[in-house]
């Protein structure tokens, strides 16, 4: 692999900080300063960033099961956030998106902001599944309406899927992560929604978390999320 992809997977930066850091002779491999941006990593060598041996990731990624009644936000003069569910010192760590004050279920917190980026959007058609409950019946055509694109003033949806649960409660997945985007997508069918949870982010759920519980993705996951939305091979 490239010295420059290398540091990249490893979160040492952008290609071109990794770039300009490599030309700088930040860089050694096996002790001996590179300064070739594309120089083949030979498997097994050690690389080494400004004296200190970049062996893991430098991302870091949690799942909170937002409890409903906080603010996706790192601070907030009135309400409890998000951010203070999670007893972190870990710099520039950020949501993933926003969910609702009054939204439940899956949120990301990390701080790999390319990978935040990808994850939100349509582009990389990453799933995020939600559970409903609506104040009324959905119509008839509720799958037709929902599933097919929907026009709004700043967006049009796209391969969003729902099934039905009972009359008024129901999944809908999308891939977009547009503000109020499943509420505003039942209100267009006539139906308000009066309960809603992330049931599932790019295929994680929630399980064995209480509301406010959260816990830190293993390096696994976290590579297959990088994967998923493109940024690693
Ligand atoms: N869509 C919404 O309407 N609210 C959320 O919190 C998330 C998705």
């Amino acid at each position: 692999m490239r010295l420059d992809r290398f540091l990249r997977e490893r979160g040492y930066g952008s290609r071109k900080e990794i770039q300009d850091n490599i030309r700088k002779g930040k860089v050694s491999v096996d002790s001996e300063i590179v300064k070739d941006p594309e120089f083949r990593v030979p498997e097994g060598a050690e690389v080494c960033f400004g004296g200190q041996p970049a062996e893991k990731s430098r991302y870091i990624c949690y799942l909170l099961n937002k409890p409903s009644g906080c603010v996706t936000a790192r601070t907030d003069e009135n309400h409890p956030v998000v951010m203070d569910l999670i007893p972190s010192d870990v710099p520039d760590l950020a949501p993933v998106g926003r969910l609702d004050k009054d939204t439940e279920g899956v949120l990301l917190i990390t701080n790999d902001g390319e990978l935040a980026h990808r994850l939100l959007s349509p582009k990389y058609h990453v799933p995020k599944k939600y559970y409903a409950e609506c104040r009324s019946p959905f119509p008839e055509e509720a799958k037709t309406l929902l599933e097919n694109p929907m026009v709004f003033q700043d967006f049009t949806t796209e391969g969003a899927v729902f099934e039905k649960l009972t009359d008024s409660s129901a999944y809908l997945t999308v891939t977009e992560g547009k503000f109020h985007q499943v509420k505003r997508m039942f209100l267009k069918i006539g139906c308000e929604v009066t309960y809603l949870r992330r049931e599932s982010f790019a295929g994680l759920t929630p399980e064995g978390l209480a509301p406010g519980e959260y816990r830190k993705l293993s390096e696994e996951e976290t590579t297959a999320l990088r994967k998923a939305s493109g940024l690693e091979e």
